[in-house]
């Protein structure tokens, strides 16, 4: 099938993104949010980050208005209903993703494909509350999404080729690199990034090296852009924590448990570069 109409649910760090890219690439895009506030706030964010893009010149003006006019926002599901595809970008949380799932599967034209950016989440407990488990797969996009060149698509057991290859050419046609990745906790990327960055986090716990040595050894070391620590504050102390025990889990592996101080980080409320402090301060 080809898609023409992309649909992006929540429109936070990762759907704004999406919704974005979705965009520059030529597609009319609906995105939703769950208030006219939270969906004023992205859309402003959309039109920050195309405004970077244009600064860096890596868009022109021309363009950052055409892909603006192509973005509707919305409050209302019942605009996913003529969507080819529809990728839901919602907080991490499984009955909820259900719950879209399920709504969307009824709202929706009966080809189109659905997806979700979840980094951690069983795709197919989400592909099993709908009429059409061959059109589920995962599309998880990275942060930050105009700039990171991968995109995982986790296929189910369910997923069938067609789907497979249509969400394929579609992230191509948005600029991105494409692996295909299992219905595995934490798919590829997370599945190695995670116990990686609690590695790091179980170094500074114990006392054994200090948080600048350790990111400085691994951005030098093994030429990564940030090290360990930074990165873990970038995507989110509270959401690595999250991936952690989704892993945990789902495996009992020791190597995925989050360590003691993550926790304790998470429960002070120090998400890292969101909320101002994490390994390191943003103040
Ligand atoms: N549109 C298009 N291009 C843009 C842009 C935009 N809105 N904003 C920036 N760019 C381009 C810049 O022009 C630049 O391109 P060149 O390299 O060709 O010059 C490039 O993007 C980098 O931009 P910046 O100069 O603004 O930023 P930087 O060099 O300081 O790098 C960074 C910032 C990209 C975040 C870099 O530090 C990095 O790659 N960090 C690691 C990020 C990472 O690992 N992300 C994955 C996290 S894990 C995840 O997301 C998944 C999960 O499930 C947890």
């Amino acid at each position: 099938m080809q898609i023409k109409k992309v649909g992006v649910i929540g429109c936070g760090l990762m759907g704004r993104g999406i919704g974005e890219v979705s965009a520059r690439a030529g597609f009319d895009v609906v995105v939703s949010e769950v208030n006219q506030q939270l969906l004023d706030k992205g859309l402003a964010a959309i039109d920050a980050s195309l405004a970077k893009g244009v600064e860096k010149g890596k868009v022109t003006e021309a363009d950052k208005a055409a892909a603006m006019g192509r973005i509707k926002g919305t409050i209302n599901v019942q605009d996913f209903k003529d969507c080819d595809l529809v990728i839901e970008a919602a907080i991490e949380n499984l009955e909820l993703k259900k719950k879209i799932f399920g709504d969307l599967d009824k709202i929706c034209v009966k080809d189109a494909i659905l997806a979700t950016n979840t980094s951690c989440l069983s795709v197919m407990d989400m592909a099993a509350v709908t009429q059409r488990q061959d059109k589920v797969l995962g599309m998880h996009f990275f942060n930050p999404v105009p700039v990171m060149k991968l995109l995982e698509l986790v296929k189910t057991i369910a997923t069938s080729e067609e789907t497979l290859s249509a969400a394929k050419a579609f992230g191509q046609s948005v600029g991105k690199t494409v692996v295909t990745a299992p219905d595995v906790p934490g798919f590829i990327v997370n599945r190695l990034l995670m116990p990686f960055l609690i590695e790091a986090v179980r170094l500074i716990e114990s006392g054994l090296a200090t948080r600048e040595d350790i990111d400085q050894a691994i951005v030098l070391g093994l030429n990564h852009p940030m090290g360990p620590l930074t990165l873990a504050d970038f995507v989110g102390l509270d959401t690595a924590y999250f991936i952690c025990n989704a892993m945990y889990d789902e495996m009992k592996e020791n190597r995925f448990a989050p360590p003691v101080l993550l926790r304790k980080m998470v429960t002070a409320g120090q998400y890292g570069r969101k909320s101002g402090k994490g390994f390191y301060d943003y103040k």
